[in-house]
């Protein structure tokens, strides 16, 4: 049985006095939980939130992060910076960073490799636009993006990389894909790392859903066989709301 894996995508939202109250206000919340909790914060917010989930069970990950380790790449911050105040997941190729800040499946891929070396674990996402799916191309937009962000990767990398597949029409829209489609497409996306790197590396590796997941629906889309938790923008904002969705079985 694969773990489940809640993810918290703050994007550019909370301050360090914020993330402090919000981490202290969770903690309890979710303390006796059998699933994995990770905040992904603004680079601002890493040393406070790092420092107030310590002797907690809540993580704390990164939005993204440069391929290169240093140098002349003014406003980025390296993969050696966020292990260097010991930063554990980063998420890499969001949606929002590919359509406004060009990232592309090279880049991607760059970085995912980068993060393994400075042993940084990756959440890497994948989806579709809303016109890509209307033209019945969703698997193979989010299989090829698969495909190449995890390419030359070894198979222990493989499975110690999480995918998150947010479709692009579902985030922030208020608009969850139904659990049926939704699973689908994380089949498909396993299905393709099997082609890859074999069927055991697929059956262990993290698939979550994300895109307008909240509390009330969290306990639908994670009782699907292949969705292993969720990458959570707006609803993460909130430390109760979060908490339900990572006691979702309550
Ligand atoms: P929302 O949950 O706000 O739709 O955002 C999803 C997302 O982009 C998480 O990375």
């Amino acid at each position: 049985m694969r773990r489940k894996v809640i993810a918290g995508n703050w994007k550019m939202n909370m301050l360090p006095n914020e993330t402090i109250q919000f981490i202290e206000d969770l903690a309890p919340l979710v303390k006796d939980t059998e699933h994995e909790v990770i905040l992904c914060v603004p680079y601002t917010d890493l040393f406070y939130a790092l420092l107030t989930a310590q002797n907690t069970n809540i993580k704390i990950g990164a939005q993204n992060m440069h391929f290169a380790e240093s140098g002349a790449y003014t406003g980025e911050v390296s993969g050696k910076m966020l292990k260097s105040i010991n930063v554990e997941y980063v998420i890499i190729g969001h949606s929002e960073r590919r359509q406004y800040f060009n990232e592309t499946d090279e880049t991607v891929n760059k970085k995912v490799k980068a993060a393994f070396e400075y042993a940084l674990k990756p959440i890497v996402c994948v989806g579709e636009t809303l016109e890509q799916r209307e033209a019945g191309k969703v698997e193979e937009i989010i299989t090829n993006q698969t495909k190449l962000a995890l390419d030359g990767l070894t198979n222990e990398q493989v499975e110690n990389t999480i995918i998150a597949y947010e479709p692009i029409w579902a985030i922030g829209t208020g608009k969850t894909a139904t659990k049926e489609d939704a699973n689908d497409a994380v089949k498909a996306i396993r299905k393709k790392i099997a082609e890859i790197y074999g069927q055991n590396v697929a059956d262990g590796v993290i698939i979550q859903y994300g895109g307008s997941v909240k509390s009330s629906n969290a306990k639908e889309l994670f009782s699907m066989s292949d969705i292993d938790g969720a990458l959570v923008g707006g609803a993460s904002l909130k430390a109760d709301e979060f908490s339900k969705i990572v006691e979702f079985e309550k």
